[in-house]
């Protein structure tokens, strides 16, 4: 366990904006989580878990707390039959690192999420998904550290309230757990079925333009990773978050009404829920492209934003109440930021 002081956030997270965090500890195995949470109470501190900083954001002020930087990688086989793989992953591996391991040796139920920035323990608290899959249809549960209690328990994925990029772990509803464990590992079962039923859009106009017809678990990867180089920014090289916006749901009764409303407004059926992109939004408001504060609203996703200048998470905010009313005045959605951001 190593701790630092007076560290850069804008140095931890991929939008690079932050001032600094008054102590970090490096977490580099699970017997490091005991003497970390020991020292969060005796300086009487808060605490906050950081993965790879892709989907998180720094604020201005420094944050007077405890950064606990999960650096807990590492894979390892529960068991394994011919057609189904259980796998524990420490939260801190790369989540690319693991869809890697599973395409390699063609496994199924992960290959859509290739090329997602971040760990496997960023996926599991929201509930990451890309392209038709996530993450709740391969977790079978996690084993975690009760921070109050100290001790480690295993929580099924029943008990996770698992939605779109909405878990226990990071809601503030009735029933979040929001800091109440450190999750240590996921354990993931993938299988032999290729992907079942109609593919995600882009993915099948995708196939279909480059002449493949088969579903093989390297075929998608190796798609997904073409469109999203086209089309996201890389986060190691251009500042940003991700998606900056999570879609708009709606009930399916209020559909007839917005189509008439809103003439070719796309709604689609991801999974079981009716979807709304936030882009397409955010595109018809007139802002693909404009650069608003500092930040670019990219040109070839408007869910994206760049930090090309902001230099300040004051002109982030900025920028985003500005694409947010935009977007409010012509359609009257409220757009929910999709980062979390150290608070
Ligand atoms: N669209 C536009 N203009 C835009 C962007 C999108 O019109 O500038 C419309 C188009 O109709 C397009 C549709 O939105 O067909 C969907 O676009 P895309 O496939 O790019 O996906 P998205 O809805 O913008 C979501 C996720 C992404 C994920 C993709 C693919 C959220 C907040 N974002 O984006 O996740 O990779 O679907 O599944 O749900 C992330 O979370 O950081 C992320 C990148």
């Amino acid at each position: 366990m190593k701790i630092r002081e007076h560290v850069l956030i804008s140095q931890l997270t991929t939008m690079r904006l932050g001032a600094a965090a008054r102590y970090l500890i490096e977490i580099e195995n699970e017997d490091d989580l005991g003497p970390a949470y020991d020292f969060v109470s005796a300086h009487n501190l808060p605490s906050y878990i950081l993965g790879d900083g892709s989907n998180v954001i720094g604020r201005d002020e420094a944050y007077e707390g405890v950064v606990l930087h999960n650096l807990l990688t590492g894979i390892e086989i529960k068991s394994q039959t011919a057609d189904e793989l259980l796998v524990r992953v420490a939260t801190g591996t790369s989540l690319n690192a693991l869809v890697d391991y599973a395409v390699n040796d063609d496994w199924y139920g992960i290959e859509a999420l290739a090329a997602v920035p971040g760990t496997v323990g960023g996926a599991v608290m929201q509930n990451a998904g890309a392209y038709g899959q996530e993450m709740s249809q391969v977790l079978v549960g996690v084993d975690a550290y009760d921070i109050n209690a100290g001790e480690y328990v295993h929580i099924p994925v029943d008990d996770m309230n698992l939605c779109y990029r909405h878990s226990i772990f990071n809601s503030a509803g009735p029933d979040s757990a929001r800091g109440r464990y450190f999750i240590t590992a996921a354990h993931i079962r993938l299988n032999r079925s290729e992907i079942a039923g109609e593919l995600y859009g882009s993915l099948h106009e995708y196939l279909v333009a480059h002449g493949k017809s088969d579903r093989r678990a390297a075929t998608i990867r190796a798609a997904v990773r073409d469109i999203r180089d086209n089309k996201l920014p890389d986060p190691r090289t251009t500042p940003s978050a991700g998606s900056f916006f999570k879609n708009i749901t709606v009930d399916e009764a209020d559909i007839p009404a917005l189509r008439q409303r809103f003439e070719g407004i796309p709604i689609f059926l991801i999974g079981s829920r009716w979807e709304i992109p936030s882009g397409w939004l955010i595109e018809q408001a007139g802002l693909k492209g404009a650069l608003l504060h500092g930040m670019r609203v990219s040109d070839k996703a408007a869910l994206i934003l760049i930090n090309e200048s902001a230099g300040s998470y004051a002109n982030l905010s900025r920028a985003r109440a500005q694409i947010a009313t935009a977007v409010k005045e012509k359609f009257g959605f409220d757009l929910q930021q999709e980062p979390e951001e150290i608070t």
